[in-house]
Formats: structure tokens, C-alpha cells, sequence
């Protein structure tokens, strides 16, 4: 109740010092927000009110005013994709939503383009695909291009453009004593550095400017198998990953998935040219039998469309991972346990239940451009090279919670013990794909956590986004 009072101050201080930009509870502006998070879990957290700035000025003055008051607890909401309750609400607190925040301004030559936190990367792919251009993004079109970038970012063509948080030329940012300045190469770098897989320790990032890249057509879609292909589709994954004259221009992620009744393997695969079946991919279409293929020449906002319309909002989700490297056993492993995972929770209402591995191999590490990012990844070949293994369940009623949550943390316990049984397990653990109780930031190695450190020592001194945004992963 304490926390409630003490929310109703700071809410009426920034009514009044933002005039028709805060919105209280059961209004259409505060319920519209509320609902616009994926998961059903942050659509659940109820905070004090809601800021909704339409200007970096306006984050500004409510980042200075809740810092003055030191009191009050705040979110900073991006997209709202993070499925777990508290990344970017917080309840008996403030939540800024970014969303108003929606520029898609490309530069004269075109060579960049400068994109708010209120934007969604489907919106910034269906701008840019008319004049052949991409930014290297996110996969589904309704994630936000603020939290997916400040976790560093995973992508389609990741192996041609590198991560999403390398395509960043610069981030206009509100530290905490509310001074609005510009983290780049050769503007506060540390600071740039420090955004780069430090997600929301620093302050709000209120411009992203990213580099833009030459893109046309693409040959993408999902090719279904049965669970009998398991054996060749994980030699296929590994030889994929490992080949020497690999294709940057391929990409692909491979599912063992479980929904409404049926188990199937998936591999969701990408060309970033409208060929078909081009050679690097047809180590995974020529494994049979196949189930369906809905593999076309299509384009990256439609692709990204496609994967959003099988991950709809409205339900509970859990999304998190581990990361491992190669290894042909391990990934047997992988299968093998989550298959014996199903049945027990097979019958639970609106059950999705499947592992997803991705690749990071060397070609998109090789990729981090000067002065770097902070995940504390190896960018030279042949050392980095690993695959995230993710979970990611969704079901529908709040009664199944804690029996699917304990499914999952076994689930994902039982791989972690087979990678470090099979000498394969790797300490990076993605943010962006993990969950409340993970720690992505001790992943990144104790030379990039003092760095980050040191970074919030210089530019938050007095720790408020550490001690009053208590969402997402936190430095310590
Ligand atoms: C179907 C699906 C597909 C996905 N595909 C990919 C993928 O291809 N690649 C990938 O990397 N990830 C992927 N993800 C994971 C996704 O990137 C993360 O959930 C990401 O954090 C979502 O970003 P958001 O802005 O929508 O989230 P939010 O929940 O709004 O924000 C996430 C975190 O970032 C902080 N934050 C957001 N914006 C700012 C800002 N401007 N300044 C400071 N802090 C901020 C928030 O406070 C919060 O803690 C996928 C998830 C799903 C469910
Ligand atoms: C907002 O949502 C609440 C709770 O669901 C509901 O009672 C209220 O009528 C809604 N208000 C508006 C303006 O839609
Ligand atoms: C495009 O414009 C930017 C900023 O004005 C400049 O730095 C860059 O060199 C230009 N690139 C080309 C290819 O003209
Ligand atoms: C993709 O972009 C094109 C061009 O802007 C647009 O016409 C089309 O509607 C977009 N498709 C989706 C699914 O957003
Ligand atoms: C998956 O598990 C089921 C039991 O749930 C078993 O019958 C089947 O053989 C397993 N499939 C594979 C490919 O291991």
C-alpha cells in the first residue's frame, strides 16, 4: 500500500508537469496500453499510471522528475514482446510507453535511418522494402525495436549484417538526470558500448539510427517433417552450421514443436535473394519425408507478418534459453528430452510447447564493428561459433501457471545438465530470449560486467535506473 501511495504523488507530480500525458487506470488510454503487451503476464501488471511522451523532451522531464522524487518505481515499455511479468511494466509504479515515440526517418543518401521506441520492426521493414532497403531487425513484425536491440538482437541475416545492437550508428538517449545525449562511435562511447547488450541499466533510448542495407526479394517459409527426420534433420543443423564455405546469405532455425495434439520438427528457413532452393539450404529441404513446405519467394516484412500470425497475443508465454556449442550428441540430447517432455503437458488448453535452436556462428560474430558491443562474445573465427536453445511455451489459462512453469525450468535443467554432461554447455545466455531468474548479464563474462559497471557509475551515479526500474536484468 506503501508503494500505492506513494505512486499516486509521483503520478499527480508528473500530471502536472506533463498536462494530458499521464493516464490513470480504467481509462481508454491507460487500458489500450495495458493491452498492448504480447503476453498475458505483463498485461496483468497494473502500474499507478501510465506516461505516454510524445517527444524526447517529454522523457526527459519525467525521467528528471522521477529521479528527484526517488521514490517511485518506473518501467520503461518498449513493444512489451517480453513475456514475463515486470520487463517493461511494474505494478504500484509509473510505466512510460514509449509508443508515441514512432519515427521512421531515413537520412538523405539512405544509407541509415532513424527509428523511435514506439516502433514495431514490421512497420520499419514495410517502409524501407519499396526502396530495396532492411535494417537488420527482429524476426516477428510486432516486437519492438527498442528492447530487441538494447539485448544485442538476433536476426535473419544476422551472418550477413551481424547482430541487430551492431547495426546501431547511434542512440539518442535520456540519462537519468534527464540531459538528452547522443552515444556513438565518437560520442560517448563507453555509453554506446554499454547500450549494446545493456538493455534498460542506462537510461531510455528515445532515437535508434541504424544502417540500412541493400534487400530484395527473399526465398523464406517453414518446411514441416515428422519426428522420425529428428536423427537428419540435427546432422543436417550441424553440418549447416559448421560448413567451411558457409552462405551468408542463409539462415535458419529449427524447431521440435508440440501444439493442439501434434509434434512435428520445423525448419524455418531464409535466402536473402529470390532464388529457390538455393544450394546452401538444400541440405535441410532435401530431408524427407516432409510433412508440408511453404517456402516462396516473398519479402522481409511478409515473412516477418508470417511468424508474428503464429505467435498471437493474448496468452501465457515463457520464453528462455540457454546457449551451447555445436555438437551433433548434444542436440540429440536436446530432442530426446524435450520429446519425453511432452505428454506431460500435452493436454494442458492451448499448449505450445517447443524448443528452438539458433545458430550464432562466426560469420555473425565476425561481424561486430568498432568499438564493440557488450555481450562478450569471441568476434574472431573459428572460436565463437554456438546455438541458443530456447524454450518457448504458451498456454492459455492462469490456473496452469505454476505447473508450467516447473515443466519448463525442468525442461530446460535437464538440457543444461546433458550440455555440461557432453562438455558442450557455453555461459552466454541470450537477453533478449531470457526469464525472470536468469542472469544474461553475468553470461556476458566479468570483463564486459565491469565495463557496464563502470558505465553506470559514470552516467547513472546515483544508481535510479539500478534502484527504481527494477524490470528486465539488472546489473546486479
Ligand atoms: C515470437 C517471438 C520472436 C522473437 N524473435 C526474436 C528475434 O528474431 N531476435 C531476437 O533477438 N529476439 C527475438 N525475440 C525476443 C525479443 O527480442 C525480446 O522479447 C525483446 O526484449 C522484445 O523487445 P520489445 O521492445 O518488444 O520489449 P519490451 O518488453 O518493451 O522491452 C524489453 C526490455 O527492454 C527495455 N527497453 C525497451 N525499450 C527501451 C528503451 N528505449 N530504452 C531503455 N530500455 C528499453 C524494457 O524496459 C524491457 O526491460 C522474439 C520473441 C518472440 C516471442
Ligand atoms: C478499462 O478496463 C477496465 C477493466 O477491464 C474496464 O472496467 C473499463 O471500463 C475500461 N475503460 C475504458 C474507458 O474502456
Ligand atoms: C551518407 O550520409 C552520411 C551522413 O550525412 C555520411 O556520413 C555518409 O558518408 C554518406 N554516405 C554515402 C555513401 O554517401
Ligand atoms: C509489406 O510492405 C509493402 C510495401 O510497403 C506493403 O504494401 C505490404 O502491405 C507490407 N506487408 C505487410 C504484411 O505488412
Ligand atoms: C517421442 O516420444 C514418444 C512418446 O511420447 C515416442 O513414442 C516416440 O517414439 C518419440 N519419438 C522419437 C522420434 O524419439
Amino acid at each position: 500500500m506503501v508503494a500505492t501511495t506513494l505512486a499516486t504523488t509521483c503520478c499527480l507530480a508528473l500530471s502536472s508537469i506533463l498536462p494530458g500525458l499521464v493516464s490513470h487506470p480504467n481509462s481508454f488510454i491507460y487500458n489500450s496500453s495495458q493491452q498492448s503487451y504480447w503476453a498475458l503476464q505483463e498485461v496483468n501488471v497494473s502500474p499507478s499510471c501510465i506516461v505516454s511522451p510524445k517527444t524526447a523532451q517529454h522523457v526527459s522531464l519525467a525521467v528528471k522528475a522521477l529521479s528527484a522524487l526517488g521514490t517511485c518505481k518506473f518501467a520503461v515499455h518498449s513493444g512489451g514482446h517480453t513475456p514475463f511479468a515486470g520487463s517493461a511494466n511494474v505494478a504500484s509504479g509509473v510505466t512510460i510507453d514509449l509508443a508515441k515515440l514512432d519515427q521512421i526517418t531515413l537520412c538523405g543518401n539512405k544509407t541509415s535511418v532513424a527509428v523511435g521506441p514506439g516502433q514495431k520492426w514490421g512497420s520499419v521493414y514495410s517502409k524501407l522494402q519499396p526502396l530495396g532497403l532492411a535494417v537488420a531487425g527482429g524476426r516477428a513484425a510486432s516486437i519492438g525495436v527498442g528492447g530487441l536491440t538494447l539485448g544485442g538482437g538476433t536476426f535473419y541475416f544476422a551472418s550477413l549484417q551481424g547482430l541487430t545492437c551492431d547495426n546501431v550508428l547511434s542512440f539518442e538517449v535520456v540519462l537519468a538526470d534527464g540531459r538528452i545525449v547522443t552515444a556513438s562511435a565518437s560520442s560517448n562511447a563507453d555509453l554506446f558500448v554499454a547500450l549494446k547488450g545493456g538493455s534498460n541499466n542506462f537510461g531510455i533510448v528515445t532515437t535508434f539510427t541504424f544502417r540500412t542495407f541493400v534487400l530484395g526479394g527473399i526465398w523464406a517459409g517453414d518446411v514441416i517433417y515428422p519426428l522420425s527426420t529428428a536423427g537428419d534433420n540435427i546432422k543436417a543443423f550441424a553440418g549447416f552450421v559448421t560448413a567451411p564455405d558457409f552462405d551468408e546469405k542463409a539462415s535458419l532455425m529449427q524447431t521440435f514443436g508440440y501444439a493442439a495434439g501434434f509434434s512435428a520438427i520445423v525448419n524455418a528457413l531464409v535466402y536473402a535473394e529470390p532464388v529457390v532452393n538455393p544450394p546452401a539450404l538444400q541440405i535441410f529441404t532435401g530431408v524427407q519425408p516432409q510433412l508440408s513446405s511453404s517456402m516462396a519467394v516473398t519479402t522481409l516484412n511478409e515473412t516477418a507478418a508470417a511468424l508474428d500470425a503464429s505467435s498471437p497475443k493474448g496468452f501465457y508465454q515463457i520464453l528462455t534459453s540457454i546457449s551451447i556449442v555445436t555438437s551433433i550428441p548434444t542436440l540429440q540430447k536436446v530432442f530426446d528430452i524435450w520429446n519425453a517432455s511432452v505428454p506431460a503437458v500435452a493436454d494442458i488448453p492451448g499448449m505450445v510447447w517447443s524448443i528452438t535452436t539458433q545458430p550464432i556462428n562466426n560469420a555473425v560474430l565476425a561481424k561486430t564493428v568498432a568499438p564493440g558491443n557488450s555481450l562478450g562474445l569471441p568476434t574472431t573465427a573459428p572460436t565463437g561459433s554456438f546455438i541458443i536453445v530456447e524454450l518457448a511455451a504458451t498456454w492459455s489459462d492462469a490456473g496452469d501457471s505454476v505447473f508450467v512453469t516447473a515443466a519448463a525450468n525442468q525442461l530446460m535443467a535437464n538440457i543444461k545438465d546433458a550440455a555440461k554432461a557432453l562438455g558442450s554447455f557455453n555461459r552466454y545466455i541470450d537477453l533478449n530470449h531470457a526469464t525472470t531468474g536468469q542472469d544474461p548479464i553475468a553470461g556476458y563474462g566479468s570483463e564486459s560486467k565491469t565495463k557496464l559497471l563502470a558505465a553506470s557509475m559514470k552516467y547513472d551515479p546515483k544508481g535510479v535506473f539500478q534502484a527504481l526500474v527494477p524490470g528486465g536484468f539488472k546489473l546486479n
